[in-house]
């Protein structure tokens, strides 16, 4: 079966492009300079790598962005303050801690300290719950990403059957939330699984749109998807291989090989799921100044 690669690259860079042009527009009629803070804990190779691909990106769309690099066994109270002052700091319009945390952090703590208005990851309950009652802020960046990545694709979510295997608050709740809600790019039939779902396979078997959000490298085998399937991985892992220049090659949840021929459109790994989150919290970057100054406008 000839299947669609689902270029999440290709498409961030077209959102990107327009968000330059948007930024321009927005900073000289507003003259709000946007900015956004990034705040790392300790030393994880991968966080670094995405903090330094999230400022190249803001770089290049014209956005400000302020790196907080914190020592790994930072206290809770200083992390606290610091997401204070930014709170305060009229030169961040957008604030992300980037995760994982340090075991001694509580992110929920951490993520709750965050101005809901700045909130632009879109982790904080008031975001959660807006998002949920279908009065959406800010939209979590991967599941926002997977949403407009369906949307680009032409690919109806109405009255589909999504499984989305993976139950975190950062991707497979929201995600799961977002696609039941009542209106355009939603309205699908949800199913959620987790570690504790019972004959995964044949619920994943039923999936007309399956979302593999797991953390297993190469976890979905082609016989738990329906011919004819979207597959979407946001799976990356580093998986050990001799053959690599690294000593390891980034993978996703699904095995890519053996899956695509029994799918209508995939995405791969790299180069899917992963840039369209970082365009989309570019995005809502730029939604924190357009807010910003209708408040403004309705306070003068
Ligand atoms: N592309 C991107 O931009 C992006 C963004 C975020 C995350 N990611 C990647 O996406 C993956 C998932 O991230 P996450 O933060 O959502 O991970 P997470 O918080 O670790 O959640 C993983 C989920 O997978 C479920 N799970 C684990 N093993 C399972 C199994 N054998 N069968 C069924 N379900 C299983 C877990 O179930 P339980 O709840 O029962 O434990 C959990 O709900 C990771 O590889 C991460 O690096 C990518």
């Amino acid at each position: 079966m000839s299947y669609q690669i689902i270029s999440g690259s290709k498409m961030a860079k077209n959102i990107i492009e327009n968000l330059k042009k948007e930024v321009k527009d927005f900073q000289s009629s507003s003259s709000i300079v946007l900015g956004l803070a990034v705040v790392i804990i300790g030393d994880n190779p991968a966080s670094r790598v995405y903090v330094n691909h999230k400022k190249k990106a803001c770089e290049e769309v014209g956005l400000t962005s302020f790196e907080y690099s914190l020592p790994k066994d930072v206290s809770e109270k200083e992390l606290l303050k610091l997401i204070q002052d930014l709170n305060q700091d009229k030169r961040v319009h957008g604030i992300l801690v980037q995760l994982p945390l340090p075991d001694h952090l509580d992110p929920e703590k951490i993520l709750l300290e965050i101005d809901p208005s700045k909130d632009v990851d879109g982790f904080h309950p008031f975001n959660l719950g807006q998002m949920l009652r279908g009065y959406p802020h800010f939209l979590p960046c991967t599941p926002y990403g997977i949403v407009e990545m369906l949307k680009r694709s032409n690919i109806q979510t109405e009255s589909q059957h999504v499984v989305v295997i993976g139950r975190s608050n950062i991707v497979g709740k929201p995600l799961g939330a977002m696609l039941l809600q009542k209106g355009a790019n939603a309205n699908a039939t949800v199913t959620i699984c987790h570690s504790r779902t019972k004959d995964m396979e044949k619920i994943t078997q039923q999936a007309d749109i399956l979302v593999a959000a797991i953390g297993k490298p190469l976890f979905v085998k082609a016989d738990m998807v329906k011919k004819g399937a979207v597959v979407i991985d946001v799976g990356i892992n580093a998986l050990q291989d001799a053959q690599a220049p690294k000593g390891y090659r980034l993978v996703g949840d699904v095995a890519f090989e053996e899956v695509a021929p029994r799918c209508s459109a995939i995405t791969p790994v790299p180069g899917g799921v992963g840039p369209m989150t970082i365009a989309m919290l570019l995005t809502n970057t730029l939604k924190a100044g357009q807010y910003l100054m209708n408040q403004k406008g309705e306070t003068s």
